[in-house]
Order: structure tokens, then sequence, then C-alpha cells
């Protein structure tokens, strides 16, 4: 991969594909700003080579997309330079409008899926995103999982290379995958099973120990039948293929239950095979988290993706707020993180600083670790 110092970017027009698809509410406002954050050192080292610089991304909220003008006002507070928006990403305003920019000035365009070539990966439209620039970085590892047109048609027409934050996620992902220190510790909870299971089934084949929390836990408890007398609406074909006689293998043995609809006041710990017809589980146990933190221990290496339980209810914050103290008191560990839901528990627990790495990417970030290959990191090579 060729990276920024491979390049002269002065008075260059450097169009920079970012991941600013960030977390916002209902009125609009900015929730989470860990991406933009994170594409700060790249913008700033072109700025600072005078580079002329033209961003892009998408951004969508609940499948619906959303205008970037909320991310260029976010970028201008952090930067404390103006950051000029362009209403369109092509045609010819958007032309016009980075033509005038002069090096060391920078611009975002307006919402890339917007256009239906986007995600087609039209070539027409790739070609017509070039135009506007004279070399090409990608900085947004986040949605490298995509073959969409800014991610891997851009790179067909204009010299690229990898931005400081693509650079750095591949380097700290690929010494997970590549070079772990051992012991090597996975802890792996969050809901969303079915994008987990082929990054876990790849990853155990170097972890030393794998640790199960949350709705992936109980899935694998269900599907296994120790959960007895519970259905699953839909069966994960790949859950089969979990040894559980694996000794590698630990998932949770108590946790803390509630009523399925939250009615408050019932609140009980106890053992999984104890669990009632009417119960849910939302949190790892105290005898669970006993057990994890004696592995966390011992660990050389770690990687956590996905909370315990459903810690932004305080009577189940216990499990997440447990592991990721445990994970921060080893002090001797290289340990990384990623994912959404993962970081808001990190920063609400206030750990970020003692991991080694925080990975931007959601499904970009498991799919690299599930070993296949990446269209946006392959498009760069
Ligand atoms: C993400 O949030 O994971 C990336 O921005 C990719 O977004 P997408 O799933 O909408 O393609």
């Amino acid at each position: 991969m060729r990276t920024l110092k491979d390049f002269d970017f002065e008075n260059k027009k450097t169009l920079v594909r970012c991941d600013f698809n960030v977390g916002i509410d209902d009125k609009g406002k900015i929730t989470d700003d860990f991406r933009i954050i994170k594409s700060v050192p790249t913008i700033k080292y072109l700025l600072e080579k005078k580079a002329i610089v033209i961003l892009m991304s998408h951004l969508e909220k609940k499948e619906k997309l959303v205008s970037l003008k909320v991310v260029a006002e976010r970028l201008e507070n952090i930067l404390g330079q103006k950051v000029k928006f362009v209403q369109s990403c092509v045609g010819s305003a958007a032309l016009k409008e980075t033509r005038k920019l002069k090096p060391g000035e920078i611009a975002l365009l307006e919402n890339l899926r917007f256009e239906k070539g986007e995600k087609a990966n039209d070539e027409k439209f790739a070609k017509e995103l070039a135009q506007l620039g004279e070399v090409y970085v990608d900085e947004a590892f986040a949605c490298s999982h995509r073959a969409h047109a800014s991610i891997v048609g851009v790179p067909k027409f204009l010299p690229s290379y990898a931005g400081l934050l693509m650079e750095s996620e591949v380097a700290n992902l690929s010494r997970i995958l590549k070079n772990p220190e051992h012991p090597f510790i996975v802890i792996v909870g969050g809901t969303k099973v079915e994008t987990k299971i082929k990054t876990i089934l790849n990853i155990s084949r170097l972890a030393d120990h794998i640790l199960f929390g949350s709705k992936i836990g109980e899935i694998i408890l269900i599907q296994k039948q120790i959960m007895l007398g519970r259905d699953l609406r839909v069966k994960e074909k790949m859950v089969e293929k979990i040894d559980l006689t694996n000794p590698k293998i630990h998932l949770p043995v108590d946790g803390v239950m509630a009523l399925k609809d939250l009615s408050e006041g019932y609140l009980r710990k106890a053992a999984i095979g104890a669990i009632r017809i009417e119960e849910e589980v939302y949190d790892i146990g105290p005898e669970t988290v006993k057990v994890f933190k004696e592995i966390i221990k011992t660990a050389k290496t770690i990687f956590f993706n996905g909370p315990m339980g459903m810690f932004e209810n305080h009577e189940f914050i216990n499990g997440t707020k447990e592991i990721l103290g445990a994970i921060a008191k080893n002090r001797g560990a290289f340990k990384v993180a990623g994912g959404g839901e993962t970081i808001e528990a990190i920063n609400k627990f206030g750990v970020a600083e003692n991991f080694d790495f925080l990975s931007t990417g959601g499904g970009a970030m498991l799919e690299f670790l599930s070993g296949d290959e990446l269209p946006g990191v392959e498009a760069l090579k």
C-alpha cells in the first residue's frame, strides 16, 4: 500500500474518501464524532503540505441519507479553519466550487450516496468524481468492505494513497491476525450475531481463549441446547460450526435476568440453567465476570468486540464495566477494540486511553478479521 509519505501533495487537488458516517440524533445533531476526530491527522497533514483538500463521504441514519453539512460544521470547529461545504459531489457546480480552493484550503462534498452511481460502482460516476482531483487518498477504512465508486472506482483514474488512519487500521488489525502474542484472548458480545460468526471462526484458530457474552453467548447456549425450553426465531447455521468441546470456548455460566418487557422491580441473578421461561438474560452474571477476569489477567493480546450486556440500562452495566476494567488493568497486553456500541461502552466507562488501538470499523473490521480481502484495501495495492 502506498502511503502519504510517498507523494508530494503541494498544490495538488487531493480527493480524500473519509468515513464520516457518524452517529446523529433525531434532530440531526452529531452524537458521536469519533470517526471525524480519527480523520483529523490526515487532513492536518495534507493541509500542512499545502494540498487542496477535497473531502467526500456518505452519511446515513437508519437507512435514510442525511446531508453532510452537519459534518462540515463539526469539522470546522475541530480544525479551527473554514470547511467549505459543496452542495453536490459531482457536476459543474462541484467542479466550479472546488476549483476556487487554494492550497491549504478544504472542502467537503455532499453525501456521495445521493448519487445512484456511488453504490452501483458506476464507472462514469467514478470518473466524474476523479475529475475533481489530481490524487486520491483513502481514509475510509470503515467503508472498505464496500465496492463503491468512491472506494474502488476512483483509484482506477487517480494515483492512490492510504491515509494515516487507513494505514494504522490495516497495521494494527494485521498484527492481531498475523502475529498475536500469546495468550491471545478474544472477547465477543453484542447483538449482531450473524455478522460476527465468520470472524470468530477465523480468529479462533489463533486465539487461546474466546469469551462470549450478551446475545451472542445466549444464542450459542440456546442453539447448543444448554439453555433449554427456548426457541430461536432464526437458527444461525454458522453457530453449528462452533465446537463447544473446544476448551478455548467460554460461555456465560450465569446472568442477570429480567422480564422480557423489562418491567421494573424484577431483577434476578441466576445460573444459566436456572433461567425461568418468562425471563431474558440482560447481562453476564457475577460468576461469569469472575471467570472471565481471571482469563483476561493472563492475556498478552486482547481483542474486544461487543458489550457483555445491555449496558445502556444501569441495571445491566456491571458485566461490561467489569470486563472493560479488567482489560484496562492488564497493562502488558496489546489491546484492540472496535465497533459502534463497543466504542460507546469504552467511552462510557472511561477506558479509551487504556487501549492500544480503537478501530473505526464495524463491519469492515469484522470482515478484515474474518480473513476476507477488503475491496477498499485491495484497490490501494
Ligand atoms: C459503517 O458505518 O459501518 C460504514 O460507514 C459503512 O456503512 P454502510 O453499512 O451503510 O455501508
